[in-house]
């Protein structure tokens, strides 16, 4: 028989916290209701005292979904238990997260406290989450770097005072593999009362070890693994949700599972990749656009002889379909109200009417539409609301003469017009959209990306800039990238705006 492996997905939590991919309340409950399809236990919907926009959407997750637990982070501090167990009245089943730094680097400095204040602060905590809920998960914080013997008397506590979980983050990505297990099979063999509560894993991947840690716990006793979708989270982010998944559905002799649908795996990643513009790295780990691409002439022999020559997962199991329909200006909104459901996104008959427009002007410019791009027309919509927009741009450049750029901009309702030179197409755009828009603006940071592959792409920008002190992030998309990069900037200027 085989023992089952609780998923607490944290994308809308820790994931949530990379800066410029915060989401709407509207979008985590798109999110959180293709979580619940994927199958995950529980879902960490965020942190309560850090915003109204938190609380908010803890309150409307708890109100969308039905089966997964909704969990909700505090620290071990009364006011935030508070705040939490009130945003969690309409959960199903709800779960307070609070804990409290645990190494010695986090005491002194964090806390100006010492070990054993440490340790009467986390019981009171629990205590007091326990007035509100059953469910109380208590985690350690940078228990990657904490002694395993105060750690042990740590969790020894917190399951004492009423704790149904104990999470164990390896919060800094230090942990080697070996040392993360040897720290969980510690606990399980020196804690009393151990068995009566559920050791979770909460690595990260600083050095690249989050899904090695993870697993290495696993194999080691925890019971629960908290992870998020494309591995997005702080820094270097957090162990991916369809790596620990597929590693234990790959390896059948591990007698642990998930109830993980993984035929959801695709479309949640190219849900959150496409609602957070967090592009997935194209080697990534099953759901980069390159994991399952054989271009060695000696593999591409192999898997025409036997797939499993050179394919270890089939890539059905993930949900990726080879027959998977490409659109194209012939088809109708039907057609594109099915791949976006497929892909996880329903709209209503409204919104799919924008992006059946949108769709329609792509699909002028470009052959054939995929899903990432849909996606991307979906999320678009936001620049309908946006005060400063593009009305139109005319560039003139090449080899061996100065790029000129005329822009138009339409500022709410009234049209402004200007034109520069510059290095290039982009320079000369941005020079002109400055001499408008003129404010103390610096740009810093610019990336550009095609989505799928072609010269008739579409290209995906996302911009970083610096104003009042404050940097905002920016995303644009179009075939013609001078276009997009334009986009991206105005999509900050928006932002700026509203502040
Ligand atoms: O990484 C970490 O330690 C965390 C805790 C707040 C659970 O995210
Ligand atoms: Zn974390």
């Amino acid at each position: 028989m085989s023992d089952k492996l609780y998923v607490f997905d944290t994308t809308l939590r820790d994931g949530e916290q990379v800066p410029g991919c915060q989401l709407n309340t509207i979008e985590k409950i798109q999110v959180a209701k293709q979580l619940e399809q994927l199958g995950v236990d529980i879902i960490e919907a965020g942190f309560p005292i850090s915003s109204p926009g938190d609380f908010n959407s803890v309150v409307e997750i708890s109100k969308a979904v039905t089966w997964p637990t909704i969990c909700a982070l505090t620290r071990a501090v009364q006011k935030d238990i508070d705040v939490a167990a009130d945003s969690l009245k309409y959960a199903k089943r709800k779960r307070i997260h609070t804990g409290i730094g645990t190494s010695d680097l986090h005491i002194k400095y964090k806390f100006n406290s010492n070990r054993e204040e440490i340790i009467e602060r986390a019981v009171a905590a629990v205590k007091y989450a326990k007035k509100y809920v059953e469910d109380v998960e208590f985690y350690a914080e940078d228990a990657g770097r904490t002694e395993n013997e105060y750690l042990a008397r740590v969790v020894e506590a917190v399951i004492k005072a009423g704790a149904t979980v104990v999470n164990i983050p390896d919060t800094t990505g230090y942990c080697l593999p070996e040392e993360y297990g040897a720290k969980i099979k510690y606990l399980k063999e020196h804690v009393d009362g151990i068995d009566n509560a559920i050791i979770s894993t909460h690595c990260h991947n600083d050095l690249g070890m989050a899904t090695a840690n993870t697993l290495m716990g696993v194999l080691n006793g925890a019971r629960q693994v908290e992870v998020t979708i494309n591995g997005i989270g702080e820094r270097a982010g957090n162990t991916s949700l369809e790596e620990i998944t597929m590693i234990l559905k790959s390896h059948k002799n591990i007698p642990i599972e998930t109830t993980i649908n993984t035929t959801k795996i695709m479309s949640v990643s190219r849900m959150v990749s496409g609602l957070m513009n967090m592009p997935v790295q194209p080697n990534k780990a099953i759901v980069g656009r390159n994991a399952f691409a054989h271009s060695s002439g000696i593999h591409q022999d192999g898997v025409l002889k036997n797939v499993q020559t050179y394919e270890i997962i089939d890539p059905k199991e993930i949900g990726l379909d080879d027959n998977s329909i490409v659109l194209t200006a012939r088809s109708g909104r039907a057609a594109l109200k099915y791949r976006l459901h497929v892909n996880g996104v329903d709209t209503t008959d409204e919104k799919l009417d924008k992006i059946y427009q949108k769709f329609l002007k792509l699909a002028d410019q470009k052959k054939e539409i995929t899903d990432d791009d849909i996606l991307m027309l979906a999320g678009a919509d936001i620049a309908d609301t946006h005060s400063v927009k593009l009305d139109f741009l005319q560039v003139t450049t090449g080899f061996g003469v100065k790029s000129v750029a005329s822009i138009g901009l339409d500022i709410s309702g009234q049209k402004f017009e200007e034109t520069s030179s510059g290095n290039g197409p982009i320079d000369a755009a941005i020079k002109a959209l400055k001499k408008i828009i003129r404010k103390q603006m610096t740009l810093k940071e610019f990336t550009i990306q095609a989505i799928s592959k072609g010269s008739d792409d579409v290209g995906k920008v996302h911009m970083q800039v610096e104003y009042d002190g404050n940097v905002y992030f920016g995303f644009g998309a179009s075939t013609d990238i001078v276009t997009a990069s334009v986009e991206a900037y105005i999509d900050c200027i928006n932002k700026f705006r509203v502040r």
